[in-house]
Order: C-alpha cells, then sequence, then structure tokens
C-alpha cells in the first residue's frame, strides 16, 4: 500500500509518503524556534503554526516521494495521543484529504508508531525491488524502551497489535525531565539535545538520587530528580553563578542521573521477563526496541548497551541481547513515516476504519492499553 501518514501530536508537522516498512519521504517541520520563548509548547500557538504548515509539508512529503494522490491507497494519521489542538489540525486535514481524494482513513496510535520506528527502512536506490520484511527476521516477544518528552515505557511486544505495558512514567517524562533541567540551567527549548552536547565535555560530578529501588514494579518517576535538581542548583546560588565547565558537568550529572534511573529498572525488566514472575510467565527476549525522541542520545545508547551485556552475563544468555535503533534520527523524534508503517500493519490487518474512518476523532489521552 501507498499511504500518506501525518502526525501533529505536538509540536512538529510531519508528513510522510510510505510503502511497507519503507518511508519514500518523511518530512517535518519543526516549531521549537516559535516555542522557544515559553520554555515549552504553547497551545495555541501549536495550533496556529501546524494549520500553517500542514498543507505544504504534505505537498512537499508526496513531491519528495514523487507520488501524485491518485497513486495512494489510504491516510494514515495520528489520533492520540498529544495535545488536542495539535492533533486536531492533523486530523482535520486528513479528513479533508481523505474526502477529497476518495481514501479510507486510519487512525495510528502515536506511541505505536515510536514503538515500530526502529523497523522502517530508507528508500532503496533500486524501488522496483521491494524491501524484504523486517518482521519476518525478528524473534517475538521483544521488549520496547518508549523515552520522549510525554512518554517513558517499557512494552513487551508480542506482535502487531499484541503488547504488554510492564512499567511508565507515574509523573513526568525522561525528556520532560531533562528539558525541565535544561530550563534551569537557561539551555533553551527543547533542552535534551543541548544537554547531550554540553554533557560530552562535563563530568558527572554530582550524584543524582536513584529513584523508586524500593519497589517491585517497573514503573519510573523522574519528578524527584526535576527538585534534587533545583534544591542542588538553588544550595549552589543558581545556575547564574556556574561557569561554563561547572554547567557542563552538572549537565553530564543530569544525563547520568536520568539514565542511571532508566537502566536500573530496565535491568530488573530484563530479569523479570527472562525468569518470570508471579504476574507472568517467562517471556524470554533478544533485543531491546529503542524509540522516542531520546532514543536519540548517544550516552542514553551505550548505557543502554552496558546494561544488555551486563544482563546478558548474568542471565548466562548464550546470544547476548541486542539494541535495536531506528536507522536515522530524524525517526526518534516525532514524525510521520513511523505513523505511515503503522497504519499499513492496521490496514492489513482487521482493523482498517474504511468509510467510517470520517467520525474519526482525536483521542489525547490514548495509550497502548
Ligand atoms: O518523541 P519526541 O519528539 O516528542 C514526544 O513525543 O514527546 O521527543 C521530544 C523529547 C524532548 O524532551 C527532547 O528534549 C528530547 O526528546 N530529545 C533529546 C534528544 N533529542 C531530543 N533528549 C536527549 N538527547 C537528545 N539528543
Ligand atoms: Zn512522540
Amino acid at each position: 500500500m501507498t499511504i500518506l501518514a501525518i502526525d501533529t501530536s505536538c509540536d512538529e508537522t510531519s508528513a510522510a509518503v510510505t510503502r511497507g516498512w519503507t518511508a519514500l519521504s518523511n518530512v517535518v517541520a519543526s516549531q521549537a524556534e516559535l516555542h522557544r520563548p515559553y520554555g515549552g509548547v504553547f497551545p495555541t500557538v501549536a495550533k496556529q503554526a501546524h494549520r500553517e504548515n500542514i498543507e505544504p509539508t504534505v505537498q512537499l512529503a508526496l513531491k519528495r516521494a514523487g507520488i501524485k494522490p491518485q497513486e495512494l491507497d489510504a491516510i494514515a494519521v495520528t489520533q492520540g495521543p498529544g495535545l488536542a489542538p495539535a492533533l486536531e489540525v492533523g486530523i482535520a486535514h486528513a479528513k479533508k484529504l481523505a474526502s477529497e481524494w476518495r481514501l479510507p482513513l486510519i487512525p495510528v496510535n502515536h506511541i505505536e508508531g515510536h514503538l515500530w520506528s526502529v523497523l522502517v527502512q530508507p528508500r532503496r536506490r533500486t524501488p522496483s525491488q521491494p524491501a524484504p520484511d523486517p518482521v519476518a527476521t525478528i524473534q517475538f516477544p521483544v521488549l520496547a524502551l518508549i523515552v520522549s518528552g510525554k512518554h517513558t515505557e517499557f512494552v513487551l511486544v508480542h506482535g502487531f497489535g499484541t503488547y504488554n505495558v510492564l512499567g511508565r512514567t507515574l509523573d513526568d517524562a525522561a525528556g520532560e525531565c531533562l528539558d525541565k533541567i535544561g530550563r534551569m540551567l537557561n539551555l533553551g527549548y527543547p533542552a535534551g539535545p543541548v544537554l547531550e552536547q554540553l554533557a560530552k565535555v562535563g563530568s558527572p560530578t554530582t550524584a543524582f538520587p536513584l529513584p523508586l529501588t524500593t519497589v517491585k514494579t517497573f514503573d519510573l518517576s523522574f519528578s524527584g530528580l526535576k527538585t534534587f535538581a533545583r534544591n542542588t542548583l538553588n544550595a549552589l546560588g543558581g545556575s547564574e553563578v556556574l561557569s561554563r565547565q561547572e554547567v557542563c558537568d552538572f549537565a553530564a550529572s543530569t544525563q547520568a542521573g536520568v539514565f542511571r534511573h532508566i537502566t536500573y529498572k530496565l535491568e530488573k525488566v530484563i530479569e523479570a521477563v527472562h525468569r518470570g514472575t508471579t504476574e507472568f510467565d517467562p517471556a524470554p527476549v533478544s533485543e531491546l526496541w529503542l524509540g522516542g525522541g531520546v532514543a536519540a542520545n548517544t550516552a542514553l545508547r551505550a548505557a543502554l548497551r552496558q546494561t544488555l551485556r551486563a544482563s546478558s552475563r548474568r542471565l548466562g544468555l548464550a546470544t547476548p541481547l541486542v539494541l535495536r535503533t531506528p536507522y536515522t534520527k530524524r525517526l526518534c523524534g516525532d514524525n510521520a513515516g513511523m505513523i505511515g508503517v503503522v497504519g499499513e500493519k492496521k490496514a492489513t490487518s482487521q482493523f482498517l476504519v474504511r468509510s467510517r474512518g470520517i467520525t474519526l476523532e482525536r483521542l489525547p489521552r490514548l495509550s497502548l492499553r
């Protein structure tokens, strides 16, 4: 199927054309500049910018893919979760195009998009040869970790549409925590990528606390790390008095604290899925899928690989667990390419909403369960 996909869940207006697992184009118009003065996403500004960007973004996605509207088989659009006024713009535009071009509409869960983003394939030089199906080589179940500005969760993936959410954040998401601490350091918005660059020339001189070590669940919590950062900076006399090197050191400490919390819980999750717990039978996994904006961070990837190696040794696995990440960083942040591939999987299974799609409504609080 050739699918036009649209995602306007937060502050990126994105449109893509996908065919199977291949993204023929994947255009992202970022609003980061517009939200920078507010230090976060301002809903009415996001809505207005989506309205202005949606049509040219869709046109560019079609042009880059070399596809005409009459060659499309369906339109996939993010239904949720996300910012209600932002979702509304993408859905309204998808409905308009679906009615003009007489195409079925496929509603897609944004988190499911991040989950399967690791399998999206680049466009081939010889498009006549279809890309091999990456799912054919996957040994299910696999474990997925979604780390974005809105979500942080461990998901056991048994196959398309069959998921167990093993744990999720009880408060802030990991990216949100990085952004908020970055804001305390006056690093602008979004601060996650800036923090990563500063941390490269810093040393983790401040030890952040490790949250939720006494509870057996696989849930996470980042709000205590944010409070710890604020109190530490206040005790030092505010971020303004820090030297450039001290800011870099604090960035390195923040990343180490946030990622240590994730890897600590990951160790527990891996152990539980391999050995089984009172709640579920053993479900040995061979790989970890990493998706979401924070997945672009190379220090996080390195920390996860180290954890996978250590867990594999401890469990005596003949084949060590491997980390699978999206082939390009564009697929980590919000993008419509991941929405298109999930849309096709839905369309080819029993989930397709055909003409009923026209009644599709936004679901800002949609979750995987
Ligand atoms: O997936 P995404 O684009 O939007 C949501 O669905 O939330 O994720 C955005 C988040 C932001 O918090 C941003 O700071 C973070 O991803 N992020 C990073 C990096 N690139 C983006 N965090 C750390 N290191 C990065 N390189
Ligand atoms: Zn996202």
